[in-house]
């Protein structure tokens, strides 16, 4: 079955970026010159997805309206003569049919997913954590779609990072069955000692509807939060689960280090800013 829908959820505090995430939604701030999430719902076009389900809260309209028409904006660029940037912003809301869920307690990501429930229905779709922005030849739920294709099952996109860092992420225990593709065996969210390996999971998935009924029988974990991850894990005993580890650099710009470095390689892909930027960092103490 095609996978036509997306999942964002955006309803987070983005306490990591404080305090300005008090003011502007995380998934607003910008690298080089477009939000963080048009990065993930761009891929997601690219990938052939149709309907774009993002999961806001108070304090997120900025996103509503970054994605919507403004006839007003629009007529005063043509009036100016600059036809190129009205093309541009009209069509951000022509990227793909956008539908918006509320979850009105920030309650994880978990409870978010399951709050799309009603939009996505019965069939399999792909969730996108925009903070993870990756620049890869293929775009990633692509590459995540291709071994959904080939092998059914829900797909988790996995990076390796060093060991000392798999506490900081959900880890895999997984048998290769293709190149760059696992069977997943066990995952264990933010091992404390002793992680299954080094395979971390990053902010991409197709996931089958079989999840929502995880979801609603998994027990809270952390902070009274139902944990996407032992949801998941939940899962294995009904179904196979498989990772990709997916082409492609990823930066987890909802970290502030992270974001800088974001910002940082994006601006040096652009001609218009790399030979000035270059020398400007190398005169930089
Ligand atoms: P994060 O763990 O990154 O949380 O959530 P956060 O609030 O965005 O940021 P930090 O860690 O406090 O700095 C992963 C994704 O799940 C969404 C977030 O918006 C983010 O895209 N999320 C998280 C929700 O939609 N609802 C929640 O209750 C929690």
């Amino acid at each position: 079955m095609k996978v036509r829908k997306a999942v964002f959820p955006a309803a987070g505090f983005g306490t990591r970026f404080l305090p300005i995430t008090k003011a502007i939604p995380k998934e607003m701030l910008p690298i080089v010159d477009k939000p963080l999430i048009q990065y993930s719902i761009e891929e997601a076009r690219d990938s052939g997805i149709e309907q774009i389900i993002i999961v806001t809260s108070r304090g997120k309209t900025a996103i509503e309206d970054y994605f919507d028409r403004d006839p007003e904006l629009e007529a005063f660029l043509l009036e100016k003569g600059k036809e190129e940037l009205e093309k541009r912003v009209k069509q951000l809301s022509e990227l793909a049919e956008y539908v918006y869920v509320r979850q009105k307690i920030a309650q994880g990501l978990g409870d978010a997913i399951m709050h799309s429930e009603k939009v996505v229905c019965d069939e399999p779709f792909a969730v996108f954590l925009s903070d993870d922005i990756i620049d890869s030849r293929v775009p990633v739920i692509r590459q995540l779609m291709d071994v959904y294709g080939q092998f059914g099952g829900s797909v988790l996109a996995v990076e390796r990072v060093p060991r000392s860092k798999t506490s900081m992420y959900g880890v895999i225990k997984g048998e290769k069955v293709a190149p760059g593709v696992y069977r997943v065996e066990d995952l264990v969210e933010k091992p404390k000692e002793k992680p299954p390996s080094n395979l971390a999971i990053m902010g991409r998935y197709i996931l089958t509807p079989t999840i929502f009924e995880a979801l609603k029988t998994t027990t809270p974990g952390r902070g009274g939060e139902v944990q996407l991850t032992d949801a998941i894990r939940n899962l294995l005993a009904t179904e196979e689960v498989y990772a990709c580890q997916f082409e492609g650099t990823r930066y987890d710009a909802g970290d502030k280090l992270g974001f800088i470095k974001a910002n940082m390689a994006f601006s040096m892909k652009r001609k218009e800013f790399r030979g000035e930027l270059r020398r400007f960092l190398k005169k930089l103490p």
